[in-house]
């Protein structure tokens, strides 16, 4: 029941639920997007108790301008119109290229960062940013409605919002890793303080689940010691795979028909490598396929008889620096087909367009998943493969990827900068007996699906309730 928490819940993101595309009749083409957040919304209000919900998103690009201004909105959703160059600033100059860096641990510490007027000039747009989503959000909500910042490119909006509304419930979830003690004073004094003031509710509490381990546990140190604001509580909550969602999906037939092209790409007899991924700087991409040429170098019993699939979608594009990443994993992938690959073995299939059906079809056929980020909140490939796998998939997990907590004893796990002690991790990982991987993935999936996406978000709401 919602209403025992809240008549009114509000979500507060950067990227919204919707996103517009402008035809060239002029029309306005609307796309649904997915994921845990949606999911887990779409809970409030169903058992007919009255509770609502409205999403405050940014406009993104022209489409979502357009449809602001002609108020072609969804019910439900309320995007904002911010200046274009405000919102470049505030998501490419300070989102992704510093608040990112600085919790997933990316600087190159003897040239970065390098904290100048720029910096400045594009902090100030941060805030302006931050600050027209807690207006917004102040002027929507109810008395005493729960409102749920989203991410790191809110990190102001609670505190700001604390003084306009001292009535409301807020908080704020983190989908990223939480930045490590020595590495938020990284940032300029006054900003640090600011970027750590969470504001999730009233009084302390906050006790995290025990069922976790040091990892996500430590965060509530880490959070705490970087100087929040009194009062504030840390709580987690680890989103689990949406099994009834994967598992249908999964069997449509756009997913079958990739299935047959896949295996035919493969060819017969041979064993897969898969790895899904955002490229993003954390994700380890590279030295994922830096730890299957070792493989492939050491032994030779596997060349011909392993293919490395690996879906890199784009991300983040209008930064030069994930371009390059990009084009890294490009160069990495084809010198490694030109130096193995023989007439009809082609080592990796390397395909950097999104398209989730072939994503599922081979998360059913793979033999081994490679997760292996530098740094990551959570990761929902490591929890989705297990829930789709045909016939069992030995999981080789990053011990820095949030979901290690959860999947830690049925995974591989690997040091995720040491290539060799990968690659060895490859080699374990394809010869693990079929029917202990087959036991494993069961309980991976087990594992992975025990806080669908409802219950995660209604947890949140009973424990902002509960403080
Ligand atoms: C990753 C992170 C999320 C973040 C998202 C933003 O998936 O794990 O924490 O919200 O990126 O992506 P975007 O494409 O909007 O920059």
């Amino acid at each position: 029941m919602v209403s025992e928490h809240a008549a009114q819940v509000l979500v507060a993101s950067n990227r919204g639920p919707v996103s517009y595309t402008l035809r060239e009749d002029g029309s306005l083409d609307a796309r649904r997007g997915g994921g845990g957040l949606v999911s887990g919304l779409s809970a409030i209000g169903r058992d007919g108790d009255g509770a609502s919900s409205l999403w405050v998103c940014a406009a993104l690009g022209d489409g979502d301008r357009e449809a602001v201004r002609r108020g072609a909105g969804e019910p439900g959703v309320r995007m904002l119109d911010i200046d274009a160059g405000v919102h470049a600033d505030a998501y490419n100059g300070i989102a992704n290229s510093v608040l990112w860096f600085v919790h997933h641990m990316l600087y190159q510490t003897p040239l970065e960062p390098a904290f100048d007027a720029e910096f400045r000039r594009q902090w100030a747009a941060y805030e302006t940013y931050n600050r027209a989503f807690a207006d917004a959000l102040a002027a929507e909500a109810a008395p005493g409605a729960v409102v749920m910042v989203q991410d790191y490119h809110l990190c102001l909006v609670p505190g700001m919002l604390r003084e306009l509304r001292p009535d409301l419930r807020i908080g704020h979830f983190s989908h990223t890793p939480w930045a490590r003690r020595r590495l938020l004073p990284l940032l300029p004094d006054d900003i640090g303080a600011a970027a750590a003031a969470r504001t999730a509710g009233r009084g302390p509490g906050g006790v995290p689940d025990p069922a976790l381990g040091g990892h996500l546990r430590g965060v509530r140190g880490d959070v705490l010691g970087a100087g929040a604001l009194e009062g504030t509580a840390v709580g987690v909550h680890g989103l689990g795979a949406d099994a009834d969602f994967l598992r249908a999906r999964s069997q449509r037939q756009d997913v079958e028909e990739w299935l047959v092209r896949l295996r035919e790409r493969v060819g017969a007899g041979r064993r897969t490598v898969v790895r899904v991924d955002r490229t993003e700087l954390s994700k380890n991409i590279v030295r994922g396929l830096l730890a299957y040429r070792r493989l492939l170098t050491d032994r030779p019993e596997w060349r011909g008889q392993v293919v490395h699939i690996a879906f890199a979608y784009p991300s983040r594009q209008d930064l030069a620096v994930y371009r390059d990443y990009m084009a890294s994993v490009r160069r990495l992938a084809e010198e490694i087909n030109a130096e193995y690959g023989t007439d009809d073995w082609q080592p990796v299939l390397l395909e950097l367009d999104d398209d989730f059906a072939r994503s599922l079809a081979a998360y059913r056929m793979a033999d081994v998943a490679l997760v292996n980020p530098v740094r990551d909140g959570m990761n929902l490939v490591a929890k989705e493969v297990p829930v789709v796998s045909d016939e069992g998939c030995a999981l080789v997990l990053s011990r820095e990827a949030g979901a290690y907590e959860e999947l830690g004893e049925d995974a591989i796990a690997v040091n995720p900068y040491d290539v060799m002690a990968t690659a060895d991790a490859l080699h374990e990982a394809l010869v693990m007996d079929p029917q202990e991987r087959a036991e494993r993935t069961k309980r991976l999936a087990a594992a992975a699906t025990a806080l669908p996406p409802t219950a995660w978000f209604l947890d949140q709401l009973a424990a902002l309730a509960s403080e």
